[in-house]
């Protein structure tokens, strides 16, 4: 203020100088110009600079330009683990620089987890709209890449009441238990013609394919065209695979910065070129199949809608889909059905193999569940409330192997504080669950796979520690598909260990625990196990 009074002044001396004098006071008011602006720069540099740098978490020391890209971009298979060790040197809550400009927050504490995700839930449901997205889900029109609004709450009712209802649920039973039938003969076949060895995630995948494309486009699907669906199953489940694979946080950190995306030209070219060209293929898949419903439900009006895509079709009014949205959304959540339980249940026999005593306890708990069956009747879910240590592997599984490490990022939808730190609206910000399933102040001894301490109600994972477990993510974005991924881990693990006694691939092999991360983490080597068909009781 008191330059720009200094500079006024001088103005109105050069009004009432005579001309002799204004030679001079032309230089002095170039001076003071000068000064004058030197100063007010400096002052506003000063206030407005606290003003828009905003106080973000603390990051590691950044590269110049680049920021903290190599950290990310170096394609270490423990990138997970290297941002879990990050959190604990800098606290529950900090920031990678994507280049000098985008911040990407992680969050790897319990309280800050609850802060953001619940207390603020209503800051942190939107997501990123990444640029890959957009050709995997008809333009951001799908439950996961939609943004937190009318168009999500509208799906996200559907999940829940044409999918994962009680009613749908029960209306499924058939074709899981008919599943779960051929999968059991496909082990014990695969068994007998390659003298006890099997490949339990390829024989899983099948199975999981199967049950959710049954349970989306039904069994007319399953039985008109035998031959041709199992080509599109196969087809469509690598698809998936393809998909999965191009959505690597190398993917995000390409789609998030336009520094990254300019640096990496070719490479970001050839990412998005692949990822059009799968979606393509898709769209190509299951259109057809979409159309083929509509037709059928044409011709014959369904009294009782028979398949979950036939429920979309029939959506009326504000409710009603694009032929496009319900291609992308039944293919996002078969997506999330099968690779998830495919892959978990492949470390939960991991885990089976490595300790035969749990596998024993487990196997006894099914058998005094089932009471006795000559027949070999299968474990129905009405069993699953009797097999709290089924359940618990399940959960020990989940936490010793997150495989949704980093959930889905989210973005903050305005300005707000987390632990005191300024978030700017925009900010991308990732739960790393892995950190807090491995959180030694909270779990004791975390690297153990002890299924135990699921049954133990007195410290850890009571209430207490809700947020220390998160393998469905948290709050209003979580995972819609939680029930219906449990019932099926739990079906398919009782199922499995009830029929079949499960050991390494050669005596005392011990297993690869070596993990692959992807947006998830996998196992880095296909698990093989052998299978001994148990005795009926
Ligand atoms: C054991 C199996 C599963 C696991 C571990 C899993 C895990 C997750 C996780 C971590 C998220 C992100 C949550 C967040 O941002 O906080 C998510 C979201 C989602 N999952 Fe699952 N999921 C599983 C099964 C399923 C199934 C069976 C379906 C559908 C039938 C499904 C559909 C979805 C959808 C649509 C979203 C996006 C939700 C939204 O953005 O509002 N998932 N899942």
């Amino acid at each position: 203020m008191h330059a720009l009074t200094s500079l006024l002044n001088a103005l109105l001396r050069i009004m009432e100088a005579d001309h002799n004098r204004a030679s001079d006071s032309l230089l002095i008011l170039c001076v003071v110009t000068f000064l004058s602006m030197t100063l007010l720069l400096g002052y506003l540099g000063n206030v407005l600079g606290k003003e828009i740098k905003p106080k973000l978490p603390p990051s590691p020391p950044q590269w110049p330009v680049l920021g903290n890209l190599p950290h990310i971009m170096r394609k270490s298979a423990a990138l997970h683990t290297t941002l879990r060790l990050l959190g604990k040197k800098l606290g529950p809550i900090y920031t990678l620089w994507l280049g000098r400009s985008f911040p990407l927050v992680i969050v790897t504490g319990e309280e800050t987890a609850r802060e953001a995700f619940v207390d603020q839930g209503h800051i942190f449901s939107a997501r990123p709209t990444l640029i890959s997205w957009q050709y995997i889900s008809s333009g951001y029109r799908t439950t996961m890449t939609t943004p937190a609004g009318a168009h999500w709450q509208k799906l996200r009712k559907i999940i829940s009441h044409h999918l994962i209802s009680p009613t749908n649920l029960a209306r499924y039973i058939p074709v899981r238990d008919s599943e779960i039938q051929k999968l059991l003969e496909r082990f014990r076949d695969q068994s007998r013609e390659n003298e006890g060895v099997v490949h339990p995630l390829q024989q899983l995948r099948i199975s999981a394919v199967d049950i959710i494309m049954r349970i989306a486009f039904g069994d007319e699907f399953a039985t008109l065209d035998n031959e041709g669906r199992k080509g599109n199953a196969v087809v469509l489940d690598r698809l998936f695979q393809e998909i999965m694979d191009a959505g690597s946080i190398f993917q995000i950190a390409l789609d998030s910065s336009p520094l990254t995306r300019t640096l990496l030209f070719s490479a970001s070219r050839k990412c998005y070129s692949n990822i059009r060209t799968i979606a393509g293929q898709i769209t190509d898949l299951v259109m057809p199949i979409v159309m083929e419903r509509k037709r059928l439900l044409k011709e014959r009006p369904l009294t009782e809608v028979k398949t979950f895509v036939d429920s979309l079709i029939m959506l009326k009014g504000d409710d009603a889909l694009t032929d496009m949205e319900i291609v992308w959304n039944v293919v996002e959540l078969m997506v999330g059905a099968t690779d998830n339980t495919s892959h978990i249940l492949e470390w939960i026999f991991a885990n089976m193999i490595t300790y035969p005593h749990v596998q024993q306890k487990a196997y006894e708990e099914v058998k005094r569940a089932m009471g006795p069956n000559l027949d070999r009747g299968l474990v129905q879910e009405n069993h699953i409330p009797n097999l709290p240590y089924i359940q618990a592997i399940v959960k020990e599984s989940m936490r010793r192997h997150m495989m949704a490490v980093l959930a889905i990022p989210r973005i903050a939808s305005r300005d707000c504080k987390l632990r005191g730190y300024d978030i700017p609206k925009g900010t991308m910000v990732v739960l790393h669950a892995g950190a807090l399933a491995l959180n030694e102040e909270i779990w004791s001894d975390p690297l153990e796979f002890r299924p135990e301490r699921f049954l133990n109600l007195d410290n850890e994972a009571t209430h207490m520690h809700k947020m220390a477990f998160l393998p469905f993510g948290v709050g209003r974005r979580s995972c819609p598909g939680a029930s219906m991924g449990l019932l099926h881990l739990h079906m398919l693990l009782a199922n499995l260990i009830y029929r079949f006694e499960w050991g390494p691939e050669s005596p005392g092999q011990p297993v690869d625990f070596s993990e692959k991360f992807r947006m998830v983490v996998t196992m880095k080597s296909r698990l093989r196990a052998t299978i001994t068909e148990r005795s009926p009781v």
